[in-house]
């Protein structure tokens, strides 16, 4: 028999309130653009395949993957719609297993473009591509300088489909906080534009996009044919304090139970390290999450989480598997009872980014740490 997922800690996915985002973004870009669900790192922490068939239910057109194995999961659990590889892959195998798999890689060099033409030679169909060009970011892509130069020669092998062509924002986010600086996303901007006008009618036959969350909700100019998005998929803005009417639902729940309550007098070390020692006679309850389920140490002692609606501090070093909270404020918890780490309990709202301004992370960072070991309940 399983253990029931709810006993000890465990992550709840509303894929309801991702159909909804999905749903909400679609509406907002207009029917004339087209939404890829980016659900790499197993969905942002949700669960890939929860979230892919939640945001195709939406009405999502694509999805966007980071690895080849991602790409398969997806694939093996029935979707066939078109799915790109954000990554790079680089050797033949991988991009032999891609186009079997009928998946899209990323290229942003003809080596791998050779590659891709001679893995179809002689097969029925061609070698679906996208081709990504490096406007700013400096990481993946070809220079946006040689694009043409790289088409020209990618359009001499027969075997290749180019389908796409794509840019990634490297700042929209932060820029998207102060909306009267979109300097470098305009920079970006600008210099795919320039690209794609360089290729004259050529870019008419590609599909062309640029934009993540941040870039798809600051500028309609940034949507083009596509946008990409992850983050607001799973009900969240990319900065905290951004004026929006889209209704998001953040889609995931972190819980944990209290396993075990203790009184202790005053001045009593807690934890490793003891980082914590009581201030008064104290009631602590034990809950059976820590950093190895996603938790990060970073936290400790930082953090609330809220029973009932009421919010109650953590105490001492986040540990592998456990830490302690402090509830001598509200002592009729049980063991047993459980404790939201992140999300919504009544009016009570926890969110990644309120975690990232104590710890000095992301949320995209705070969502993909929840891919270890907590089971997933999906509601
Ligand atoms: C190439 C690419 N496009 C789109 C996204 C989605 O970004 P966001 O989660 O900010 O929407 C990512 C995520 O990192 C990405 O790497």
């Amino acid at each position: 028999m399983n253990p029931d997922p709810r006993s000890r800690a465990w992550v709840e996915v509303d894929t309801k309130g991702i159909e909804n985002n999905s749903r909400v973004l679609k509406n907002f870009i207009g029917k004339d653009c087209l939404l890829m669900a980016v659900v790499k790192a197993d969905g942002y922490g949700h669960g890939a395949e929860t979230v892919a068939k939640a945001a195709l239910m939406g009405g999502a057109d694509s999805l966007g993957v980071a690895t080849l194995e991602e790409g398969i999961q997806l694939r093996n659990a029935g979707l066939k719609c078109q799915i790109l590889i954000l990554g790079n892959l680089i050797n033949a195998e991988e991009l032999y297993s891609s186009f079997c798999w009928n998946l899209i890689p990323t290229i942003s060099g003809i080596r791998e473009a050779i590659i891709c033409n001679n893995i179809a030679e002689n097969k029925n169909k061609r070698f679906a591509i996208h081709l990504k060009v490096d406007t700013g970011m400096t990481r993946l892509g070809c220079d946006c300088n040689k694009v043409e130069e790289l088409i020209t020669k990618i359009d001499c092998l027969e075997n290749i489909s180019l389908e796409g062509i794509y840019s990634h924002l490297a700042i929209a986010d932060q820029e998207l906080q102060n909306s009267t600086q979109k300097s470098f996303t305009q920079i970006q901007l600008n210099r795919f534009e320039k690209v794609l006008k360089d290729l004259g009618k050529r870019n008419k036959l590609l599909c062309t996009h640029l934009a993540n969350s941040a870039g798809t909700l600051s500028d309609s100019r940034l949507h083009f044919d596509m946008v990409r998005v992850g983050l607001s998929l799973y009900g969240y803005f990319p900065v905290n304090d951004i004026e929006s009417d889209l209704n998001l639902t953040p889609a995931l729940k972190v819980k944990a139970r209290v396993t075990l309550i203790r009184d202790v007098e005053k001045g009593i070390g807690v934890g490793y390290g003891h980082m914590f020692k009581t201030k008064r006679n104290s009631k602590l309850a034990v809950v059976a999450i820590g950093y190895a389920d996603g938790v990060s140490r970073a936290l400790s002692g930082k953090i609330s989480a809220s029973i009932d609606g009421v919010l109650v501090p953590q105490v001492g070093a986040i540990a592998m598997d456990q830490m302690v909270f402090d509830i001598t404020d509200k002592p009729d918890i049980k063991t047993g009872q459980v404790l939201t780490l992140l999300g919504t309990d009544g009016e009570v709202c926890i969110s990644p980014q309120n975690w990232c301004d104590l710890s000095g992370s992301i949320p995209w960072e705070v969502l993909c740490s929840f891919r270890n070991r907590l089971p997933r309940v999906v509601t």
